[in-house]
């Protein structure tokens, strides 16, 4: 299996105790173990200093969950896209469910955020995914490329390279009900095909995570999945233990 993406989501969760756990023991399992997988570490926004600057490492990268839609200005309590970059941030994650129901962030605000963050070279992690309505009406293709759509709407034809998609069946996130396999290869292969048929990105070059009630006891049903590139973990990634055994165990694969 090529490179498998781990991205931790952290969402309002951790503090500094949980935090210099963290650290310490992904220095200690980074000094002993090889990490053939690609990490992305997306805890609060206050923790990224402390996070980047004690771990160094090839595979392990520092995400956020989120970026304001201005470049800078009088937007009190907002974090721009080059304080993340200057904070050691490579990945953002946009579009979140969460986002969109709490924030009311609509496909083109994302889209916005999408196009920003490619123009200043972060790599955007674009969430997309239907609610359980919509899954019963057999409407998770369409959701999924009504919010691909907007993207593509930017009419950049590079538009989708140096991305990353998760696919986030809002019905998955934080239930305990991870979507079945053959779905989730069903809606990846769908969106590669989509994404890859109107824009110039190759179908092999795009990348889609699943993300949704993953935990180490799921977790090999999304290995060796052909369109699963990876895997977004929320409530697994805030104990250490589960984190590090999903890693040690998709590591026995990758190469
Ligand atoms: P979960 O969250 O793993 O707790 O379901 C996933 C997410 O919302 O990204």
């Amino acid at each position: 299996m090529k490179k498998f993406i781990i991205t931790a989501n952290w969402k309002l969760h951790g503090n500094n105790v949980l935090v210099c756990h963290f650290i310490n023991k992904l220095k200690s399992y980074f000094d002993t173990n090889q990490i053939f997988s690609k990490i992305i570490f997306a805890p609060p926004v206050i923790y990224i200093n402390n996070i980047k600057n004690q771990i160094q490492h090839n595979n392990f990268f520092i995400g956020a969950q989120n970026v304001d839609i201005h470049f800078s200005g009088a937007f009190t309590g907002e974090i721009s896209i080059d304080m993340l970059k200057d904070i050691g941030v490579t990945y953002i994650i946009i579009g979140h469910s969460e986002r969109r129901i709490f924030h009311h962030e609509n496909n083109e605000y994302i889209a916005k955020k999408f196009q920003m963050i490619k123009s200043k070279n972060l790599i955007p992690i674009l969430c997309v995914g239907e609610n359980l309505q919509e899954k019963n009406l057999k409407q998770s293709e369409l959701i999924c490329r009504n919010q691909i759509d907007a993207i593509l709407q930017l009419q950049e034809e590079d538009i989708f390279q140096n991305s990353i998609i998760a696919y986030e069946p809002i019905w998955a996130i934080g239930t305990g009900q991870t979507a079945d396999i053959k779905h989730v290869n069903r809606i990846h292969k769908f969106i590669k095909c989509y994404i890859a048929d109107n824009s110039n990105i190759k179908l092999k070059d795009i990348i889609i995570q699943y993300g949704g009630s993953v935990n180490f006891n799921n977790i090999q049903n999304f290995i060796n999945s052909e369109h699963i590139n990876g895997v977004l973990l929320g409530t697994a990634s805030l104990s250490f233990e589960t984190f590090i055994n999903i890693i040690h165990n998709i590591d026995q694969y990758c190469y």
